[in-house]
């Protein structure tokens, strides 16, 4: 856990005050800065100390062959694996004869701090040499939100108590030296030297590299170029290799004198462009960016920011930490989706080497309800990049013997990179999930051009996948035999209930969106029969029932198998998965991460009250939360059945997941879904946010410590703000034409600004369910900072 206050609450900034060198490579996930195209971990200036060297292209990868012992039909033959490309934050620092390094000398004083309303990461240090020279350095970095293909850099070095000679060597490394991989099968498998040299230039204070990846023959180009300001009597020069373009800066600084200097770096990358064009293209990307400057890019990124954070941002009373946890991570969460422009958004988003860079089904379950009510467009955009991938989705379904599309389960450009089907191939609800993301998208925007284009397509195909999968039984009843919902610790089992419900919404959705889109669904090839065929599925789905327990299964047999042993499982033996055969974990009774529980919050309507609370009774002591995906949905239930402090603590550990590196895997890259998580856990949670009828509901309720909680929401182009107190709830339209929405079960019309002010119910819940031993989550009441 990173316990050292290095991450106070402070609202609006994530700050680290002394430097813990066991804490490096958290904290370059942490401080990571990216825009969806370029991310760059938050790895020192001067480039060692590292945890994890890390500069992404979104998209840009290598392929690694899959090895099997046992070959069979239908494996993927290669993966993809996201790459670190070539470095361009790189400043080193020689203070007389010294390297500037903080494992050599002094580090007098140490600062970082994310500011998320800027959009920057800032460092300030105050460093001693082991000669004993005293300098001042600072700097200040970003991703550009508004320029997609820029990285800007304000770098500061100042004498404090005695003339200095001062060496600035700024550069751009390809192939940098990674350190050796971990055995944990969720980190990545990241090539050695994957980039092989095409041109390099370097000229007065300009350098560029182009490389190509060896086996996926995608082309990536990186310039920079420096404005220099500091004393008359300097000298600059440059020289580049195929690995390596360096610009110097020497020069003397007296006490009180500054060396500054801002490098702007613009990456490019393509896998059909020319040498010629790609060189071009960052020329002119760094081009654009001289022209706006340095205050410019700010003053843009500001702009931008203010523009996000009126649309999306959440405020609480009663408790800092998840204040500056929230807002965290919605700037993680924005960071990874704004400009990803018809491009996937990772599971790390771009913030370290995990998963090896894949996209799953995190994305449009965890990642784009936030943003398709908080930055539509990037929501719009990621579900772009599905419809880009339909052709492959159509060769694996037809691969697979079924109709229709079958997306993969994991992927960076668009093919199966799962080696293990049971808990890949298998998850067939990501094609529900992607359906599912799509109506909300539409519902939310109204935005009838994409559904025509993009979300039609998207239904249809996944609704014909479905009617080839599932099949009616001889009692009429459509079972989906043989899938793995999202709990990986049941695989293949026969009717998941998330599957199937899921898949209904599919179906109907599929059938819905036909009727409005006549024409275009026609040129899909769609007929009357079909769509009949789509409803019939739907409305034969099979949604099986335990009936002596009085609970719903989570697949048709769950309810049958034997509980797992948890009293004689060590607490160092979790996660399960890197301690048990997923044979024994698959019969008996234990759940990764919630299943059935996100069916309850998605399908709101399909489960009475007493069954939503019965139900969860049941799962809690059988959720180990081996997934970071679980604790949010877990929170939001706990919250609708009244469990309000049970909620609030696993708030706490989605929003803290990174913060506190709770799976001891923050070093690899963050936890974009859990941290969406934490938007869900508040807005759906204690906000009860649903969707009834094309329409928003809340059932807002608070536990005892927070105080307040007020969030915004774009809907259907209003501003939407509501306030949470203990006893009551506001609505109010900050903009847009007049909505309708319900409160606790109540319709409320809002228009203009007339605030609509309700009071909240009261709730009885039961007796707090518990959980498996030692998998409790961690009391928030006893953490909490006001
Ligand atoms: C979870 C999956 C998730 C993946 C990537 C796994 O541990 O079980 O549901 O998609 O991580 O976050």
């Amino acid at each position: 856990m990173i316990e050292h206050p290095a991450f106070m609450a402070e609202g609006w900034k994530v700050c680290e005050k002394h430097l813990r060198f066991d804490l490096l490579a958290q904290t370059e996930s942490i401080f990571a800065l990216s825009n969806g195209h370029i991310g760059l971990r938050g790895n020192f200036d001067e480039g060692e100390p590292h945890g994890i060297p890390g500069t992404y292209l979104n998209s840009v990868y290598e392929l690694r062959r899959l090895p099997y012992a046992e070959a069979a039909y239908g494996y993927p033959e290669s993966s993809q694996t996201v790459i670190n490309v070539t470095n361009g934050k790189l400043i080193r620092l020689h203070v007389d004869d010294e390297p500037f390094d903080v494992r050599y000398g002094k580090l007098q004083e140490h600062e970082r701090e994310l500011d998320l309303r800027a959009g920057v990461l800032r460092r300030s240090v105050r460093w001693t040499s082991p000669a004993g020279r005293t300098v001042k350095v600072s700097s200040v970095r970003m991703v550009s939100l508004t320029q997609r293909a820029i990285v800007a850099i304000c770098y500061e070095v100042e004498p404090v108590d005695a003339p200095a000679r001062i060496v600035i060597q700024s550069e751009l490394v390809a192939n940098e030296a990674l350190p050796d991989q971990s055995n944990d099968p969720r980190a990545a498998s990241i090539p050695t030297s994957p980039l092989e040299s095409e041109e390099h230039q370097a000229q007065g204070t300009f350098g560029l590299l182009i490389h190509h990846t060896r086996l996926s023959g995608l082309r990536v180009g990186a310039a920079m170029d420096h404005h220099i300001e500091g004393p008359p009597d300097m000298f600059v020069a440059s020289e580049s290799y195929p690995d390596l373009a360096r610009v110097t800066i020497t020069t003397r600084l007296k006490p009180g004198e500054r060396l500054r200097i801002v490098k702007l770096i613009a990456y490019g990358w393509s896998s059909l462009r020319s040498r010629p064009a790609i060189h071009d293209q960052v020329v002119a990307a760094i081009s654009s960016a001289r022209l706006t400057g340095w205050d410019g890019l700010l003053a843009e990124q500001r702009a931008y920011l203010d523009d996000f954070w009126a649309n999306a941002d959440v405020e609480l009373d009663g408790d800092a930490q998840i204040q500056q946890a929230v807002r965290f991570a919605l700037f993680h969460v924005l960071q990874a989706g704004a400009r990803n422009e018809r491009r996937p958004i990772a599971a790390k988003g771009l913030t370290g080497p995990g998963y090896d860079g894949h996209t799953f089904w995190d994305t449009e379950i965890y990642v784009l309800p936030v943003l398709t009510l908080t930055q539509p467009q990037a929501a719009a955009d990621a579900l772009r990049w599905r419809y880009s991938i339909m052709d492959m989705a159509k060769d694996r379904a037809a691969q697979l013997g079924f109709r229709g599309a079958a997306f993969p389960w994991r992927t960076i450009a668009g093919e199966e990179c799962s080696g293990y089907w049971p808990a890949s191939t298998a998850a067939f609800h990501i094609n529900a999930d992607i359906a599912y993301a799509v109506v909300r998208y539409v519902g939310a925007t109204g935005d009838t051009a994409f559904e025509e284009e993009v979300g039609l397509p998207l239904l249809v195909e996944t609704a014909r996948l479905w009617c080839s999968l599932g099949y009616e039984d001889a009692a009429g009843k459509f079972r989906i035999d043989g899938v793995t919902g999202p709990d990986e610790y049941s695989a293949l089992a026969d009717n998941n209930v998330y599957t199937n419900l899921m898949a209904r919404h599919n179906l109907r959705s599929a059938a819905d969106a036909v009727q409005r889109h006549p024409e275009a669904a026609e040129a899909l090839g769609v007929n009357s029969e079909e769509v009949a065929s789509w409803r019939r599925a739907a409305e034969r789905m099979f949604i099986p029932f335990d009936e002596r327990l009085g609970v719903t299964p989570q697949d048709e047999a769950f309810t049958e198998h034997e509980v797992w042993n948890f009293a004689d499982t060590r607490p160092d033996q979790y996660p399960l998965f890197l301690h048990f055969h997923y044979f024994d974990i698959y019969r008996k009774q234990v759940i990764k991460q919630a299943d059935l529980v996100l069916a309850m919050q998605f399908f709101s309507d399909s489960f009475t009250a007493e069954q939503k609370a019965r139900n969860f009774a049941y799962y809690e002591p059988l959720t180990v939360r081996d997934s970071s995906l679980s604790a949010a949905p877990q929170a939001v239930l706990a919250a609708e059945v009244g469990q309000l402090d049970l909620a609030y603590d696993y708030l706490g550990e989605a929003a803290l997941m990174d913060l506190e590196d709770l799976e001891h895997n923050t070093r690899d890259g963050l936890h974009i879904a859990s941290l969406a998580g934490s938007w869900m856990a508040l807005v759906s949670g204690f906000g009860g946010l649903r969707w009834q009828d094309g329409a928003l509901s809340f059932t807002p309720r608070l536990p005892e410590s927070i105080q307040r909680l007020a969030f915004h929401i774009l809907f259907k182009g209003s501003r939407l703000r509501v306030e949470v107190k203990p006893h009551e709830a506001t609505y109010r339209l900050l903009g847009g034409p007049p909505l309708k929405m319900w409160h606790h079960g109540e319709e409320i019309h809002l228009s203009g600004d007339q605030p609509v002010t309700r009071h909240i119910p009261g709730v009885k819940a039961g007796p707090r369910p518990s959980q498996p031993p030692g998998r409790a989550p961690l009391p928030r009441g006893e953490r909490r900072q006001s």
